[in-house]
């Protein structure tokens, strides 16, 4: 693989996701492909094989496409395409195997793999995360807050974005992940604050 593959990844994400609206873009791919090398570099991972995860880690995701077995065959014939050796394709596969956090607490089995989840993981907290959350809940129709309904994107950030801190793989993501959680604690105690004192808390009219 080399820097010319890279970009034709990353042409590939663009068109697949430029206009994706539920914090799963393509700024979302770039910042993971360049978080996921920033990671392999500081852990002596592959480089290459980390920014190629990181670009394509959610395109078979199914809550991003319809098919995501059709997904995947395009996938593969695309990186065959564009000449990307077998063994390569191979490490990319395995290496975004195991990234979602839907499917339980799976520990991804190459570095490259951790790596990935690592970078994934990352730009779900922090600022940006903080704006994805609210993205994605906005897309799928969900209250920002409300007391006592658990499906609310506040929710979200004590079901799963508060824990992710500590399920980092590397140390290098965790050193990371430590400040952008107490953004988020700081974010969490002023919206809660907010909602207070503007009587918000008070019981449902009907
Ligand atoms: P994964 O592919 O790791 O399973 P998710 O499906 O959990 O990832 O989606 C990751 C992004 O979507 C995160 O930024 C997360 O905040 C957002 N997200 C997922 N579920 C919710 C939800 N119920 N409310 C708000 N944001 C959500
Ligand atoms: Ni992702």
């Amino acid at each position: 693989m080399n820097p010319v593959h890279l970009r034709q990844i990353e042409a590939y994400v663009y068109r697949k996701f430029c206009e994706e609206g539920t914090g799963h873009d393509y700024s979302h791919m770039k910042r993971v492909a360049s978080m996921a090398c920033m990671l392999a570099d500081r852990e002596k991972a592959d480089k290459q094989i980390s920014e190629a995860a990181g670009w394509l880690h959610d395109i078979t995701d199914d809550k991003l496409v319809d098919d995501p077995a059709a997904a995947k065959l395009e996938l593969v014939q695309f990186m065959k395409d564009i000449g990307i050796k077998e063994e390569e394709r191979s490490a990319i596969d395995n290496a975004i195997a195991d990234v979602s956090y839907r499917y339980g607490h799976n520990q991804p089995k190459t570095l490259e793999g951790q790596i990935v989840q690592d970078a994934d993981r990352l730009d779900a907290i922090g600022a940006i995360g903080i704006a994805r959350a609210f993205a994605f809940g906005g897309a799928h129709g969900r209250l920002i807050y409300e007391e006592g309904n658990d499906q609310t994107t506040i929710q979200h950030f004590y079901d799963k974005l508060l824990l992710l801190k500590d399920l980092m793989n590397t140390d290098s993501a965790a050193m990371i992940a430590e400040e952008r959680h107490e953004i988020m604690k700081g974010f969490l105690r002023q919206f809660h604050l907010e909602w207070e004192v503007m009587g918000e808390s008070s019981a449902n009219p009907l």
